[in-house]
């Protein structure tokens, strides 16, 4: 038995029903169905003609090398028909030498457009001497919050609670996120096995905190899973006053 998804576009105007449309959440014919491993469905497409034509900057994904990309060049790992679609996005790390001079960062943004980022995500900080902010940029205003983690020892490996690693949920309704791990005294007083503040989004379950491991280097991980909530909404309505809704029902056959 197989669960599957059926999209329907029911186009209203006015408040009255004056066409329905149903789309298979599948394939179209004649269009690419896979990138890699990744099973791309419609509205998502790669070529003309196959992605959701409403709106072609959040629906076009590409395909270079096997590996699908969406507008912002953050690999897609998976499309969900339930409204989700899980990308890769890189750990943001600020590290120092022994003396407290900077050496490197690595500072993120996550730029939706108008996808939301899940409720399933967490926004983690890792270091010894560290604070995490996400700074988040919306239509009406904007705002910085953070976690922070101080410890003198490296800490038992274990859950991400505040010694070593701190998370936060995360706001959802963000046109753009900026990621900044920073530190309290450039990591001087935990170098010798915290050299750096780390900082990532990653979706909930993909990270067990292990102290012995990511207080050294996390950056060796790169990237993790994060999802984003996609739906065809408001914004795709047209000058003449028409609103789409879209509306997924599951058929067990
Ligand atoms: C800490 O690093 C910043 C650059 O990130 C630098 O401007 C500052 O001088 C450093 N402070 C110390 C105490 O080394
Ligand atoms: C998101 O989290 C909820 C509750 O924890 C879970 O039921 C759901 O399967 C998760 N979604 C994905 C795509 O993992
Ligand atoms: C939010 O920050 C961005 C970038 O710093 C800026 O361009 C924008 O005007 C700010 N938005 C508001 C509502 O202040
Ligand atoms: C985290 O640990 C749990 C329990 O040991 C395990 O089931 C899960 O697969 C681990 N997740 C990752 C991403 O390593």
């Amino acid at each position: 038995m197989k669960v599957h998804d059926l999209l329907f576009v029911a186009i209203l105007s006015l408040g009255v029903a004056v066409h329905t449309q149903l789309v298979k959440g599948q394939p179209r014919p004649g269009c690419p169905t896979r990138c890699g491993n990744v099973i791309i469905e419609y509205p998502f497409g790669i070529s003309e003609g196959c992605y959701y034509p409403g709106d072609r900057d959040a629906f076009e994904l590409t395909c270079k090398d096997e590996k699908l990309r969406f507008f912002a060049g953050h690999e897609v790992i998976s499309i969900f028909h339930s409204g989700q679609l899980r990308i890769m996005f890189p750990v943001a790390y600020s590290c120092y030498d022994v003396n407290g001079n900077f050496e490197g960062n690595s500072l993120p943004i996550l730029a939706t457009r108008r996808f939301t980022l899940s409720s399933n995500n967490s926004y983690i900080g890792v270091g010894c001497s560290t604070y995490a902010l996400l700074r988040h940029h919306g239509k009406q205003r904007n705002y910085t919050f953070g976690c922070i983690s101080l410890c003198d020892v490296v800490p038992p490996d274990g859950e991400c609670s505040g010694e070593g690693c701190c998370q936060m949920p995360v706001p959802r309704k963000a046109l753009e996120f900026k990621l900044y791990p920073r530190s309290i005294d450039n990591q001087t007083s935990v170098h010798s096995f915290n050299p750096c503040a780390f900082a990532f989004l990653v979706e909930n379950g993909k990270f067990n905190f292990s102290a012995s491991k990511d207080l050294k280097d996390l950056r060796n991980v790169k990237e993790f899973p994060v999802l984003l909530d996609w739906s065809i909404g408001e914004q795709t309505c047209d000058q003449v006053g028409k609103k789409e809704l879209v509306r997924w029902d599951q058929h067990m056959y």
